[in-house]
This record gives C-alpha cells, structure tokens and sequence, in this order.
C-alpha cells in the first residue's frame, strides 16, 4: 500500500488561498459558501449519518442496484484490471465490487489522505493480492491523475451522486476529463433521478435535524479555516428543491441581523438573508446519457431501482 499527496489538504490553518476564496464566497451577493467546506472531521460523520436516515434513500438504494447488477455492470464495462475511487472515504463501496470487476489494482482518491490511510491499511489486509495506491487530491476543480497511476485502461468509479454538486455545465466539463483520465477503459458512475418533490425535500431537510446539523457545522468550520466570528445559533438550515434548475439547494439563513466579522473585513446580513453551501442536482435518466455522449463516452448503460429513483451508468470509453 502506498500513499501520496497531489495537492495540499485542507489544514486547520488554512493556507491563504483557501482563505481568500472563502472570504471572497462570503463578501459576495448572495453569499456561497463551496460544498467541499462541509467535510472536515465531524462533517464526514455527519455525512455518514445522514446516509443511514430513512430519509436519505440515495446511499441505500444506490448499493441495492450495484448488489443487483453488478455482474451485469463488469460486463458492460469490460475488464481493466485497474480501480480509480473517486471520493473513496471509507472505501466500502469500491470493496464490494472487487470480485465482480475482477480488481487488480486499487487507487483510492480522496481530498483527505488522513481519513484515506486507516481505510487503506484496513482494506490491504483483507485483500492483499490487490495492489493499492491512496492519493491525497482535490479532483472538484481538475482531474488530474498522476503518473503513479500507470497508463493503463482504468476504470473510474464515481458513486454517490457526487456529480450532482456541478451544475450541467460543471458536469460535462468534468465527464470530458474523466473521459481522458480513463485512457480507453470505462466509467462508472451512480446518479440521483428527479422524483416527487416532497421525497426530494425530506431526503435533505430530515426530522431528526441531522441535515440541519451537517450543513449549521460548516460555520463552526468556517470560523477555525478563515477567523471568521459566526454565531451558529444566528442560522438555521433551509433546504428546497429548485423546479427550474433541477436542484435541491441548501442554504444557511440568518434568524435575525447579523454581522460577521474577520481580520480586515465584516459582511453584514439582514434577517432572512442566505448563504448559499450546496446544490445537487437531480436528472432524467435519458439526459445524462446524452451528457455521456457528449462527453465521449460511447453507448452508456444504466440500472434504476423500482421506483426509478436513482441510476448507475456503465459507460466504456
Ligand atoms: C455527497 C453530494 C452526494 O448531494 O446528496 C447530503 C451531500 N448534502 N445531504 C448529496 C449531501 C446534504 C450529498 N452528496
């Protein structure tokens, strides 16, 4: 098992850069905030729980398509012996497809090489005929994989719904480079469908208030990365699903007048007003096949649960 760092990880003292963009998302109107900031160490775990929700049906029924299908899936896919996880975290889901794709090699890709390390180590044990390679890299501005890699056909693994926070435009640029970083081998990719909206709604706005809780914590991180001041009980979470768009959105909206302030600069917002931290866009399932296409991806294939609810795409090269 080897590791790697692309690019620097996100450190508790933001590098300047960071600071700048984040400073910069919060001076702007209206205000955003990139979704990536909601994943520092108890994001990650909020994210977990979210995805054990009655309400979160993406993370369950995406696993019951690839437990259904994947034979089906290795077959559409065509064999590359090489596994690029993008996103892996805990790398559970890459784990359960390794017999069925046949893995030879495993790359886990995560903007966190620290949460990467244990699941690595763990995971080597279990199977320690696959090679594996961690690389620490932020693949949401540019996919870029490094020469370790190999030249190799691979097969790229997108599960999650993950693509759903780029807008369309965002998206297809996106699929273009995963369609150059594959080298002739494949993609692999779970996507979440428009549905009624009152289950979209449900999904990101839970009773429990653990969505609220994910989302109110970016303040907390935001505070430690840029020295901003945010009262977290100044905000509450709104989510909604956007008809025109085809997003749900979340946004953090401040209960009264409020001002934030940091080293050199304050934003004031008025009762009401938003931060915007998240869209995830929901498709049809025929117009991500077209985007696909219009990646370069030929013939792409895809498996939906019963209720149409969530699509997995088989797409070779
Ligand atoms: C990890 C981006 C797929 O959009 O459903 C879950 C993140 N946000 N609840 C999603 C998320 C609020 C999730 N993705």
């Amino acid at each position: 098992m080897r590791l790697l760092q692309v690019a620097p990880a996100m450190p508790e003292n933001a590098a300047p850069a960071i600071r700048a963009d984040l400073l910069a998302g919060l001076s702007a109107a209206p205000a955003t905030i990139a979704p990536k900031y909601l994943y520092d160490a108890l994001g990650s775990r909020l994210f977990a729980a979210i995805t054990e929700l009655p309400e979160y049906y993406l993370t369950r029924t995406e696993a019951a398509i690839f437990a259904e299908h994947q034979d089906a899936m290795a077959a559409a896919l065509g064999l590359s012996a090489t596994l690029v996880d993008l996103g892996a975290g805990n790398c559970e889901k890459a784990a359960r497809l390794f017999a069925a794709l046949r893995v030879r090699r495993y790359v886990a890709v995560d903007i966190s090489l620290h949460y990467l390390r244990e699941s690595l180590e763990n995971l080597q044990q279990k199977h320690p005929a696959i090679e594996m390679l961690g690389i620490g890299l932020d693949f949401s501005q540019s996919l870029r994989l490094p020469a370790e890699v190999g030249t190799e056909p691979r097969t790229l693994f997108y599960p999650g719904s993950s693509i759903g926070n780029f807008t369309p435009d965002e998206a297809l640029v996106f699929l273009r480079q995963a369609h150059a970083e594959c080298c002739g081998g494949s993609l692999l990719i779970g996507v979440d469908l428009v549905k009624p909206v009152d289950v979209l709604e449900a999904a990101y706005d839970d009773p429990l208030g653990v969505t609220a809780a994910f989302n109110r914590n970016l303040l907390r991180h935001l505070n430690r990365l840029a020295g901003t001041d945010f009262d977290i009980t100044d905000w509450h979470h709104v989510a909604f699903f956007n008809g025109r768009e085809s997003r749900i959105e979340m946004h953090l909206q401040a209960l009264r007048d409020t001002t934030v302030r940091w080293a050199g600069g304050e934003r004031r917002f008025a009762a009401a007003e938003r931060i915007h931290t998240e869209s995830s866009y929901k498709w049809r399932s025929e117009d991500f096949a077209a985007l696909l296409e219009s990646a370069g991806f030929l013939r792409p294939r895809h498996w939906c649960d019963a209720r149409g609810w969530f699509a997995v795409f088989a797409a070779p090269a």
